[in-house]
């Protein structure tokens, strides 16, 4: 096991009926800026009870934030903030949302000139304007976590940024906001935890035997009650269980000790940047090619996967190891997640070369666990997964 620190500050409040607990939470005289995305939360009553929670407060709505959160739209919102002079932003949101608010959080205290400098500059963010949030959307795990992801479609950039001051100081998980999300983004949600808990496992033996059967076990749960969530999003264990899931999944507590690869996630994001493709789905289109293309450094993973959480026992460690990457694309299939390019764009000819010139741009000449995936390599996957 590699050495690690750990701590995660974010306080996770759970249940059905929770959300009135904001109210206790907030610092009393704070100027909260409650901000959401295009108003799903008008229609499903999750407005009504945030609204209520606040009585007492005096409160700033902020409303418009985009699935992949637009660096324009955000910086509309940063001015709200600084000439309303706001002590604390509620997301109440997915992951777009919350993310949004983080980018929002370190904006508000950044003294540089364009704080689109964060992202491509990698500036860590220390200390950000408090905020926290009421999760609405189970998936990226932003609810419990330190990082972001922020759209620019005027240079069709998507890019990551983070640091210790972007914590939620707490979040509010009510598994009945599941009830009002439409398939689509149930089935990217399922998809995109799934994706987060491979980023972190396939990679290799690294000793860290409890790390490994915490990803395995939320991989075996989301196999469970992911189907039953889709299927029926008002079955509240299903609920329960499949968001907390997606927050174990990526909080930070199943890298520890462990290396991790995250490539995945990185030519995803272009493939977002670039087509609009939604981002589980992205992940779901380079994933099975990644690890075949990268078959010989982590087939003992594979293998350990397909063993422990597929259930496959015959056969010989790459025989076991291929049928795990079958079996991965089988259950994004049986989700109606379509696994290549084409069928997302016509456009696809290209594509690589232009990912691959990025990362070069980009300085990002290796990627993965083993920090030599190169953009010649990234080349090849994306071109695998046409
Ligand atoms: O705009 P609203 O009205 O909120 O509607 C949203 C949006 O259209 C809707 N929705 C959310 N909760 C709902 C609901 N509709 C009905 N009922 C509800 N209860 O769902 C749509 C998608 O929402 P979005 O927030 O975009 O989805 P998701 O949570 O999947 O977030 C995706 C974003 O997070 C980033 C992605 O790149 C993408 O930009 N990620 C963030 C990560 C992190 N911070 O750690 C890690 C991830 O890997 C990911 O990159
Ligand atoms: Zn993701």
């Amino acid at each position: 096991m590699l050495n690690f620190e750990f701590k995660n500050p974010t306080k996770i409040i759970f249940g059905k009926g929770e959300i009135k607990k904001v109210s206790k939470e907030i610092p009393t005289g704070a100027k909260v800026l409650v901000l959401y995305g295009a108003g799903s939360i008008k229609a499903n009553g999750v407005y009504d009870q945030v609204m209520e929670a606040l009585k007492g407060f005096e409160v700033l709505e902020f409303s418009g934030i985009p699935a992949n959160p637009e660096y324009e739209v955000l910086m509309q919102a940063l001015k709200v903030i600084k000439d309303e002079k706001v002590t604390y932003m509620l997301a109440v949101g997915g992951g777009s949302v919350i993310d949004g608010v983080k980018f929002l959080s370190a904006a508000a205290l950044y003294d540089g000139d364009q704080p689109w400098d964060i992202l491509t500059q990698n500036i860590r963010t220390e200390k950000g304007l408090p905020f926290a949030s009421v999760l609405t959307l189970p998936a990226t795990g932003s609810e419990m976590n330190s990082g972001a992801v922020i759209t620019r479609k005027e240079t069709q950039e998507k890019l990551a940024m983070g640091g210790p001051g972007l914590f939620p100081e707490f979040s509010i998980l009510d598994p009945e906001v599941i009830k009002s999300i439409p398939k689509r983004q149930l089935v990217n949600g399922v998809t995109d935890a799934f994706t987060h808990v491979l980023e972190q496992y396939m990679t290799y033996p690294a000793g860290a035997h409890l790390q490994d059967r915490f990803a395995e076990s939320i991989l075996q749960t989301l196999i469970e009650v992911g189907p039953k969530v889709i299927e029926n999003p008002g079955d509240y264990e299903a609920a329960a269980n499949f968001m907390w899931s997606c927050t174990m999944a990526l909080n930070g507590l199943i890298q520890k000790g462990v290396p991790t690869d995250w490539a995945v996630h990185a030519m995803g994001h272009e493939l977002t940047a670039l087509f609009g493709i939604d981002h589980a789905r992205t992940l779901a289109i380079i994933a099975p090619s990644h690890y075949r293309y990268n078959f010989e450094a982590k087939k003992e993973k594979l293998a350990q996967y397909g063993q422990r959480v597929w259930g496959i026992t015959s056969g010989s460690i790459d025989d076991i190891a291929n049928a795990a990457i079958a079996r991965t694309e089988d259950f994004f299939h049986s989700m109606e997640i379509n696994t290549a390019l084409s069928e997302y764009t016509d456009d696809y000819e290209g594509t690589a070369q232009k990912i691959s010139k990025r990362f070069t741009e980009r300085g990002w000449l290796g990627l993965g666990e083993h920090k030599t995936l190169s953009p010649s390599d990234v080349e090849k996957i994306v071109e695998m997964s046409y």
